[in-house]
């Protein structure tokens, strides 16, 4: 330590500690590095994600087994440092054999079921950067974090896509919307087995020793931490262009037999459909596009993983379907471009990328979106459960609830009602430019409508997103109108 007297004043402090001016006066204290926070308060999942700093990219390096699920690598992370910090987490459920902070060893604890503590050498200082690499290895499938796994093990390989989180059970993370990054990931496999992830391929799949290959994916534009996502096993991998020129990469699992023509039928239809929505959604915000059709035991339901949704089996069980390329693909730019800034605020996700499909469906002439309204606002009997659940605020356990998609779109609608078309459409492109890569709430989103339509639209949110009970259509109409 260093011991400095100004003007009677006695200044202790560790190395490092900004060097007196010389003006004589005292100098005030350096801030003592303490610990960066174990989650970032989020309403409903208040340990996820972790103060203290925040991460621009991850490199993600893996080895995977699929005979055993088992899963070893190192993911490099680098952060900045956004406070005087002793320690921090990371969000990890695998188990961790080393942890390196700028090059020297630092110690490291389990808290919880998905909390890493890593306490570095020396502390860092706000605006460091940092980096970090974890060793790390285990089998996901096996790996229960408050119970539960979201690594799906199928009978040909593994599928890391899940939602809200999904990187515990294979990188180490900021696993939190709020903290926006990009990734490259590399994942060695016996060679015969694809690799499927987000974005393009930075090199072609390389050979490596002990009849192994190894796969290469970038994603160049910030993204959530749960929009990673791993997809290994026996896929026909099927690439195209865009008409916007950027690279299509469509990946079908070979196991789907007589579902397997109704999955490309519908996942061929991808850079049309994002060709569609970029008319109305504003340029589509990515640097490629896709969709893969998941193995008959893998997921149950679909995600919006950046670049390229990941399907379950059931979309096609009915044929080619292509209302959920819409949904996966809207969600592009809502929730995926502009993500959740907490997850409260769902319905800016699943109200939109829903409407989506109505307005599809009105392009497509199938049904228009004031049928479709009409048509869900009274398949729910206004005794239903489903109106007790907030779309605006349905709570942790129910952010995937049918009022989050359904009484979502049905919100939507109303305000397109209230606004009239040139408004609305000029709203939701105003909404993307101003927040893309970055987040949202619902409370921005009303103050961004009522802007740029000059309406007050306090009356329809508060009435179709956070009201419990069925509204009665022909009051809000009358109150807008
Ligand atoms: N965001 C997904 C969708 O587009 C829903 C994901 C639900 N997640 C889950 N683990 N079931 O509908
Ligand atoms: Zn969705």
């Amino acid at each position: 330590a260093l011991t400095l007297t100004t003007a009677g004043t006695t200044v202790t402090g560790a190395p490092g500690l900004a060097a007196p001016t010389g003006s004589g006066r005292p100098q005030p204290a350096a801030a003592t590095p303490t610990p960066g926070s174990p989650g970032l308060g989020d309403s409903y999942f208040p340990d996820y994600g972790n103060g203290g700093y925040d991460v621009d990219h991850y490199d993600i390096r893996l080895r995977y087994e699929p005979s055993t699920d088992r899963l070893g690598g190192t993911t490099t992370i680098l952060a900045t440092a956004k406070k005087d910090l002793s320690r921090f987490d990371l969000d990890f459920a695998l188990d961790v054999e080393s942890v390196r902070v700028n090059g020297r060893v630092a110690g490291f604890a389990r808290a919880g079921d998905h909390e890493l503590v890593v306490t570095p050498a020396r502390s860092l200082a706000k605006g460091q950067q940092l980096t970090v690499v974890v060793r790390y290895a285990g089998v996901p499938s096996q790996t229960k974090v408050y119970g539960y796994t979201g690594w799906t093990r199928t009978a040909d390989g593994a599928l890391a896509v899940n939602e809200p989180e999904s990187a515990w059970w294979w990188y180490p993370s900021n696993d939190h919307p709020k903290d926006k990054a990009t990734w490259d990931v590399s994942v060695s496999v016996p060679t015969g087995v694809e690799v499927v992830s987000n974005g393009v391929q930075p090199r072609d799949p390389l050979p490596e020793a002990g009849n192994r290959t190894r796969w290469s994916w970038r994603s160049v534009k910030p993204g959530a931490t749960y929009q990673a996502f791993l997809a290994i096993g026996q896929y026909d991998i099927v690439t195209d262009t865009a008409p916007n020129g950027q690279p299509v990469v469509n990946a079908y699992s070979t196991t789907l037999g007589e579902r397997g023509p109704a999955a490309r039928a519908s996942i061929e239809r991808t850079a049309e459909i994002v060709d569609w929505e970029s008319g109305l959604f504003g340029p589509y915000p990515f640097e490629a596009q896709g969709g893969v059709a998941a193995p008959v035991d893998g997921i149950g339901f679909a995600l919006e993983t950046q670049t390229r949704p990941v399907y379950g089996p059931g979309f096609w069980r009915r044929g080619a379907n292509p209302y959920v390329v819409v949904h996966e693909n809207a969600h592009q730019w809502f929730g995926d471009s502009v993500s959740v800034a907490a997850w409260r605020n769902i319905w800016l996700n699943e109200g939109f990328a829903s409407y989506a499909e109505w307005l599809w469906s009105e392009e497509q002439d199938e049904g228009t979106a004031q049928e479709l309204f009409d048509f869900t606002y009274s398949s729910y009997p206004a005794d239903s459960e489903f109106w007790q659940v907030l779309p605006g605020d349905p709570g942790a356990d129910r952010v995937f609830d049918d009022a989050v998609y359904d009484r979502g779109a049905m919100a939507l609608h109303q305000i397109r009602l209230a606004v009239g078309d040139p408004a609305f459409f000029r709203i939701l492109r105003a909404w993307t430019a101003q927040r893309q890569y970055g987040n949202g709430t619902i409370e921005q989103f009303q103050a961004l409508a009522e802007r740029v339509s000059g309406r007050d639209l306090d009356m329809v949110f508060t009435t179709w997103l956070f009201t419990a009970g069925r509204p009665d259509v022909g009051a809000t109409a009358r109150a807008t109108s």
